[in-house]
């Protein structure tokens, strides 16, 4: 990624060479950047951005014996689905190689990858960085993802802080509690926001739950430009994007606010990157 950056994200390595966005779910910057990463290879782009109206899912046919048809058109199928497992069913009986683009609430790893990238374009070392994240860490892949990989980085720190009903899952601090990853929880940010590196915040994720519990958790968090103040100096303020009311755009002008910016163009890059380790 960092050589992409200086060819000023283009490049010609993957000339002839086509990649599949196949969506299923919503998306404007995964399926954008992976595109806009692919034609930036100077490779082509086929998809569709609503497969489950759109493909022959509407018609009743089976992930397995899409994937296993797109084989034949592309060099690479970038996969976004509204079930978990989805990337592995896929993998499991593709010709090309898959790459997951946010699967169900379970994983979005080229997220994480982005992430971690422009975490390190602002701190060169990992080691000991004091990473906080809050929002819906129950249902939210992201966070899953970036605590996955930030967990493999020597002495991390991670921070969650979420209301109880909206805890990270189990079987991802089952992982922390296995590997040695020193983590703590909290419900509120505002208990730590004074002592961390960097600040992670997610959206509530009204699609994967009741209307209900939407309506009772709305609002029941939010990061404003007065507490992010109260933050380091050289802190960083992130989000996967989008957002719908939980960060406000008076935090947009601070200095550590990388959100519409740096995360964004290592988005590109780092896409650009894994396509081109993929299908050089
Ligand atoms: C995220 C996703 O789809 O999981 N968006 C993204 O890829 N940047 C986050 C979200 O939808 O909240």
């Amino acid at each position: 990624a960092d050589a992409l950056r200086q060819t000023g994200a283009r490049s010609n390595a993957l000339a002839g060479r086509i990649m599949c966005s196949l969506f299923y779910e919503p998306s404007t910057r995964t399926r954008l950047s992976f595109e806009s990463a692919m034609l930036r290879s100077g490779g082509g782009v086929i998809g569709t951005e609503n497969a489950r109206e759109f493909s022959s899912a509407a018609k009743g046919e089976s992930l397995e014996d899409t994937i296993r048809v797109i084989g034949h058109y592309a060099d690479a199928i970038v996969l976004r689905h509204y079930e978990s497992n989805a990337a592995i069913r896929a993998a499991g009986v593709s010709r090309v190689p898959i790459i997951s683009a946010g699967c169900g609430k379970g994983q979005h790893p080229t997220q994480a990858l982005l992430d971690v990238y422009t975490i390190r374009q602002r701190r060169t070392d990992l080691t000991g960085l004091r990473v906080a994240m809050m929002g819906d860490l129950k249902h939210g892949r992201t966070v899953r993802s970036l605590a996955y990989l930030l967990g493999k980085y020597p002495k991390i720190e991670l921070y969650f802080a979420s209301p109880e009903e909206l805890r990270l899952e189990q079987d991802i601090r089952a992982h922390f509690q296995e590997h040695g990853i020193y983590f703590r929880e909290y419900e509120s940010v505002e208990d730590i926001i004074d002592s961390v590196d960097v600040l992670y915040i997610t959206r509530l994720q009204q699609g994967r739950m009741p209307d209900e519990d939407y309506a009772r958790l709305s609002g029941s968090y939010s990061l404003n430009r007065g507490m992010a103040q109260r933050m380091k100096e050289g802190s960083i303020i992130m989000h996967p994007l989008p957002r719908v009311g939980e960060l406000s755009t008076d935090v947009d002008t601070l200095p550590g606010a990388v959100y519409l910016n740096e995360q964004v163009e290592s988005g590109v890059l780092v896409r650009m990157a894994l396509l081109s380790s993929l299908l050089r």
